[in-house]
């Protein structure tokens, strides 16, 4: 049996500008997780590959399910990649903790776990690019024109600061960064998001530009703050990016609320992290406030928060 992982994500600083070619900062969320299992199947058929995953009902043999749908696409994918087209009988199951269309990344790590399983258990393990790679060409099936950050931060399993098309880079982390995400419980569709600011952009192109142009300002500057461990700067230039995402559209009353309770409770700073719309919300808070923001999250109207932290 090879059993593997993979976390969920938050966007420090930096999405949808990211689609446009400005960086982005990304951290993994451990607290959160996709794991695929994958167990020899004696009794089958050579080749039948039994697939399922609870959460989403689905179940069946990977020749009769949908090969458009993500999950068969990714089977596919990586038996294609790692040049077994053909192997013996299995059964791969596939589970997560990360909530469904929330902005945490949920549809990247389920990819990366199977790709990580399958290649691992065939005796062919692929390496964090390729994981990425692989993760990336389903992403496009969830929406068209991803950037590469969700399936890049959540294959490598490290903060990144991330450009589109280029390796990511690792940074230092000068002091622990202590963060909360609060969940609306409002499913997004990422290509809903995307869509809206690609056209958003298409009708008002100056304006879009310069607005993404004080994104990637805003996080090369978090980069600096983050090296040097200035976590309050840091918390304003979230606030500051936060305002930059309404200004494009993809914020929400509900982020706002959990943005304006988590700011009244003491965090430094506080944004919408990944598509927007809804989903998540991501909170940059001194150790010693965490409990207060967390109350004041769940009062806002948050269904749930998780703490993580980046950095020793
Ligand atoms: C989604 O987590 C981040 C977006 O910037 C989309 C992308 O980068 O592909 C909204």
């Amino acid at each position: 049996m090879t059993l593997a992982s993979a976390p969920g994500k938050a966007i420090l600083l930096g999405e949808h500008a990211v689609v446009y070619g400005r960086p982005a900062i990304a951290i993994p969320v451990w607290e959160v997780a996709a794991t695929a299992e994958v167990l020899d199947d004696p009794g089958a058929p050579p080749g039948a590959i039994w697939l399922e995953a609870p959460a989403i009902e689905l179940q069946g043999d990977l020749a009769s399910l949908d090969p458009a749908h993500p999950l068969p696409r990714i089977v596919r994918e990586t038996l294609y990649a790692i040049g077994v087209e053909h192997p013996a009988a299995l059964r791969l199951r596939v589970t997560s903790t990360i909530p469904i269309a929330s902005g945490l990344g949920s549809g990247a790590a389920v990819s990366v776990a199977i790709a990580r399983a399958l290649s691992q258990h065939l005796g062919v393990p692929l390496d964090p690019s390729q994981v990425s790679a692989l993760a990336y060409a389903v992403e496009r099936i969830h929406h068209g024109t991803p950037s590469g950050i969700d399936n890049t931060v959540v294959a490598f399993g490290r903060p990144v600061y991330f450009c589109r098309g280029e390796p990511p880079a690792p940074f230092q982390v000068g002091a622990a960064l202590c963060l909360l995400l609060g969940d609306t419980g409002v499913a997004v569709s990422t290509s809903v998001a995307v869509g809206g600011v690609r056209e958003r952009r298409r009708l008002n192109p100056g304006t879009y530009e310069a607005r993404f142009d004080a994104i990637g300002t805003i996080v090369n500057e978090g980069r600096d703050c983050i090296e040097a461990g200035r976590p309050a700067e840091l918390g304003t230039l979230m606030s500051r990016n936060h305002a930059l995402l309404q200004e494009i559209g993809v914020s929400s009353p509900a982020l706002d609320s959990l943005v304006q309770a988590a700011l009244e409770a003491g965090a430094w700073g506080a944004k919408l992290s990944g598509a927007g719309l809804g989903g998540t919300m991501l909170a940059l808070v001194p150790p010693e406030r965490q409990e207060a923001v967390c109350q004041a999250l769940l009062r806002a109207g948050a269904v749930h928060t998780i703490a993580t932290q980046v950095g020793a």
